[in-house]
């Protein structure tokens, strides 16, 4: 069978992490998927970057066009990020007859039901384990093994940067400015890391988990949204002495028929699970009227991490192909 090609927009941290992985595991993957995946092509400007990945200069574009005309790719694998042109790019690639892939969650969350139309529309496969929780794959879980359930409340820790940022200031007293510095190194954070810090990603984040887990699509801006950028040192020793953590918190449930939900800093007790979720870690709760609580728990953010959400949904993709 021939290959299964692929091109991926943006070789930042996660494209770059989704290239490594499709390399650093090809011989298995080919054989879990029972054809080759190769990448054939990838848009980005940063061209010695490319190249020092081990890209030849043929696979290298600066024109997204090059690759929606390419008949030979299958999928597209969207990591540039932003909402704009990033939707415009996956939907021309979805018209194109390609499946699409991505980690971008302020795309999805701000174009849901566009995305998926136009992926049913077209035929194609549009997959975006990746937005919630790095490599904790929840929302295939929520979408296939626990699709037998009415959900009644998500909840979860789903940024890594301010849970970083939350772990080092609570275990080590470091400073906040400083400890961000180290999470924008490390590849956790977004390229504007206000959207970590506000909770807007957090806010992107649960617009898609309640789009999947209560099929109602609420816009993140409608989401009353607060950050960590005013917690100081005072808070967390506050919250310390009375046996809590301060996390970050995304949660909606149905509470008498209705749905809500918000993004907040919180004191969770210690002996919460949620207290013991640490660094770049996440972890999503989901309560289920049969499955009762599931609790799911990883790392929600670097290249690796985020690349294997991805990787894994080229491959679901590649074996319907
Ligand atoms: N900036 C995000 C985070 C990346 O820190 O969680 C993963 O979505």
């Amino acid at each position: 069978m021939r290959p299964v090609n692929v091109a991926i927009l943006g070789l930042g941290t996660v494209g770059g992490g989704t290239y490594d992985i499709l390399k650093m595991n090809a011989e298995l993957i080919e054989k879990r998927t029972g054809r080759q995946i190769r990448v054939t092509k990838v848009l980005d400007k940063a061209v010695d970057k490319c190249l020092a990945k081990g890209l030849t200069e043929d696979m290298i574009v600066d024109d997204p066009e090059k690759i929606f005309a390419d008949q030979e790719i299958d999928i597209v694998v969207e990591a540039l990020g932003g909402i704009q042109p990033s939707t415009d790019f996956m939907l021309r690639a979805m018209k194109a007859g390609k499946g699409v892939v991505t980690p971008n969650k302020a795309a999805v969350a701000a174009n849901f039901d566009e995305l998926k139309k136009t992926a049913e529309e077209n035929g194609v496969g549009f997959r975006f384990e990746a937005c919630v929780g790095g490599g904790i794959p929840a929302l295939t879980a929520i979408m296939e093994a626990l699709s037998g359930n009415e959900f009644t409340e998500v909840m979860g820790i789903l940024n890594g940067t301010t849970n970083y940022i939350l772990t080092k200031m609570t275990d080590l007293g470091l400073d906040y400015d400083e400890v961000l510095k180290d999470a924008q190194a490390k590849g956790f954070a977004e390229a504007d890391p206000t959207a970590d810090v506000e909770g807007i990603d957090v806010a992107n984040k649960l617009s898609i988990l309640m789009a999947l887990c209560f099929d109602k699509y609420v816009k993140p801006s409608d989401i009353p949204t607060k950050g960590i950028s005013h917690i100081t040192m005072a808070d967390i020793e506050a919250a310390k002495a009375k046996g809590c953590k301060i996390k970050l918190i995304a949660k909606a449930a149905v509470k008498d028929g209705k749905l809500e939900y918000s993004v907040a800093p919180m004191e969770i007790e210690n002996s919460h699970p949620l207290a013991g979720v640490s660094n770049e870690f996440n972890a999503i709760y989901v309560t289920g009227n049969a499955v009762d609580e599931v609790m799911f728990y990883g790392k929600g953010a670097g290249a690796l991490p985020t690349g294997s959400a991805i990787v894994g949904d080229i491959i679901a993709i590649a074996k319907i192909l």
